[in-house]
């Protein structure tokens, strides 16, 4: 009785050892570490907030569980401390790859190197670092996010005539997506400097941090012709705050977009919001591929671009039906 009392115990301690990667700061090494054929990936997720991240995060998980890649999930709640703490986390817990999404662009070459220097590898997802060294990860999936910024721009040159006014909700500051679309869509209007950004404010890629934003142009801004939001969150946030003030999105002031998630998709078939530039959010199954690869200590593209496409409000109502996000 004794003897199964003790082995039942300490089956229990072996388990709970493994799950928590050793508690004493002693890790538990990854799967392939561990000469089984599972891949343990520590993911550092940017936060939650807008849909494009929580369609992001659906992705991510879902595909994990199909390719049997046990995922150790971290949720930064848009900190960059936070993403740095969860890759030291994952390097103790000798994960056998990182992915992350970073917050912002720059202040990641010390953790990485930390990573580098455990033979661990990293790959980017969705959002870029700026670093000169490259060699601090394998690859880089994602968008390009320049190219949505000229998209975006180039639906404004095309439709409008004269003198046009422009305020612009940005993304997080310092993140690439804030950077990258503001650069592309800049470079396309100055084809037009009829067309003028007359203020230009962080919205922190949020719906409240668009609406609140928002308001406060419509305080200071008379006759305000178009809104560029960097993605649809901020962009319905907008369209809050424009009713509220008396006015018709879509009709008195044009907005544009990026992401095309399922809410935004609806407020542009419903001629609330005018374009909207795609930012395709599912990149779970490319990731777990990349993954394998880069394990197995294949050669992996340094730089992975994801396929996307625009919307006008006719395209909206014909893929919304199927639109899984
Ligand atoms: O990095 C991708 C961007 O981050 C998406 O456009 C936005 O919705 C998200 O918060």
């Amino acid at each position: 009785m004794l003897r199964t009392i003790t082995a039942a115990v300490g089956a229990v301690l072996l388990s709970t050892l493994a799950a928590c990667g050793g508690g004493d700061g002693a890790a538990a090494p990854g799967g392939a570490a561990q000469g089984d054929d599972r891949i343990t990936m520590g993911f550092s997720q940017v936060g939650a907030e807008s849909g494009w991240r929580t369609a992001n995060t659906k992705s991510i998980q879902e595909a994990a569980a199909a390719a049997g890649v046990e995922l150790k999930f971290s949720d930064a709640q848009q900190k960059q401390e936070n993403q740095i703490k969860a890759i030291r986390s994952f390097i103790q817990q000798k994960v056998d790859v990182i992915a992350f999404s970073p917050v912002v662009e720059t202040g990641w070459d010390t953790v990485l190197l930390e990573a580098k220097r455990a033979d661990i590898p990293v790959i980017l997802t969705d959002r870029a670092i700026d670093s000169e060294d490259t060699s601090l990860y394998k690859t880089f999936l994602g968008s390009d996010f320049v190219e949505e910024g000229r998209k975006a721009g180039q639906w404004v040159v095309d439709n409008t005539q004269g003198a046009v006014t422009v305020v612009e909700l940005q993304g997080t500051t310092g993140a690439a997506p804030a950077i990258d679309r503001k650069t592309g869509f800049e470079e396309v209007i100055a084809a037009r400097p009829d067309i003028k950004i007359v203020a230009t404010q962080s919205g922190d890629f949020t719906r409240s941090g668009g609406k609140q934003v928002m308001e406060a142009f419509l305080k200071s801004t008379p006759d305000i012709d178009v809104v560029y939001a960097h993605n649809d969150d901020m962009g319905l946030g907008a369209i809050e705050a424009i009713k509220a003030a008396g006015k018709k999105p879509g009709t008195d002031i044009k907005i544009v977009t990026v992401d095309a998630v399922k809410d935004g998709m609806t407020a542009l078939a419903n001629g609330e919001i005018n374009f909207i530039v795609e930012c395709n959010p599912l990149l779970g199954e490319q990731l777990m591929d990349l993954a394998a690869k880069v394990v197995a200590g294949e050669e992996v593209p340094a730089r992975v671009v994801t396929e996307e496409t625009t919307f006008t409000p006719e395209q909206a109502k014909a893929v919304l039906p199927e639109r899984q996000y």
